[in-house]
């Protein structure tokens, strides 16, 4: 049978799943990964690997081009991609928040006659606007989210905050919380079926490096 295919996201998520794999039982000691390969599958690896980017980790665990995959759970609430999530890994920790100019208060932006939000992740948005029985604009942008309120395009973001200095940085602050972030184990569906014993090995691998960390 071929060996497990695990999706690792690039970007910020990358170089932390790496550390956690790295101290698997089953990691090939010394072993180091070549650095700009997209998929390496040796002799010495028991799983192969394959480099997406983080928000395509988990479209890749879900159309089984990957077993497994390692997703920031913004992504997973953003694109509800149809996979099994089966841990949280304890990385890439961070808030998702809706944020805006310093002294601006969560009651005058929600009463905003023509409320406009920034963000790259506009399903999370939407749907905290709905929760919150707010209307308002979305603008869909690709990153650099903190610039929007500071020129002018939109009163608020909801974007991620790790450290919070992009937004000191921006005159920005947290309005409210949305919620907690960090990156998960995501499995096909079908290979959590038909894969189930390897898949399981992998998590008490997993489980035993998170419980000493
Ligand atoms: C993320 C996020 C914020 C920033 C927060 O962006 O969208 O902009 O990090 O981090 P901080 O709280 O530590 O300052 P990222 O660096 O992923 O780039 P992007 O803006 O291009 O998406």
């Amino acid at each position: 049978m071929s060996k497990l295919t695990v999706s690792v996201p690039t970007g910020r998520l990358k170089e932390e799943s790496l550390s956690l794999l790295a101290r698997l039982r089953t990691w090939p000691a010394e072993y180091v990964l070549p650095s700009r390969r997209l998929v390496v599958e040796t002799s010495d690896l028991p799983w192969r690997i394959m480099f997406s980017h983080p928000k395509d980790s988990s479209i890749y665990v879900e159309f089984g081009a990957a077993d497994l995959g390692i997703v920031g759970k913004d992504i997973l609430l953003e694109r509800e991609n149809e996979v099994y999530e089966l841990m949280d890994l304890g990385i890439g920790r961070c808030t998702m928040v809706i944020a805006g100019p310093e002294g601006l208060s969560r009651k005058a932006l929600f009463e905003r006659e023509h409320l406009r939000i920034a963000t790259k992740y506009p399903s999370i948005t939407q749907r905290y606007l709905s929760e919150n029985g707010v209307t308002g604009d979305l603008v869909y942008l690709y990153g650099s989210i903190e610039l929007a309120p500071a020129i002018g395009l939109a009163d608020a973001i909801v974007d991620i905050v790790s450290t919070g200095k992009t937004l000191r940085e921006n005159h920005l602050r947290i309005i409210e919380e949305i919620g907690f972030i960090s990156a998960r184990l995501v499995a096909n569906r079908i290979s959590i079926k038909t894969r189930n014993t390897e898949i399981a090995e992998f998590c008490n691998q997993l489980n035993e490096v998170i419980e000493h960390a």
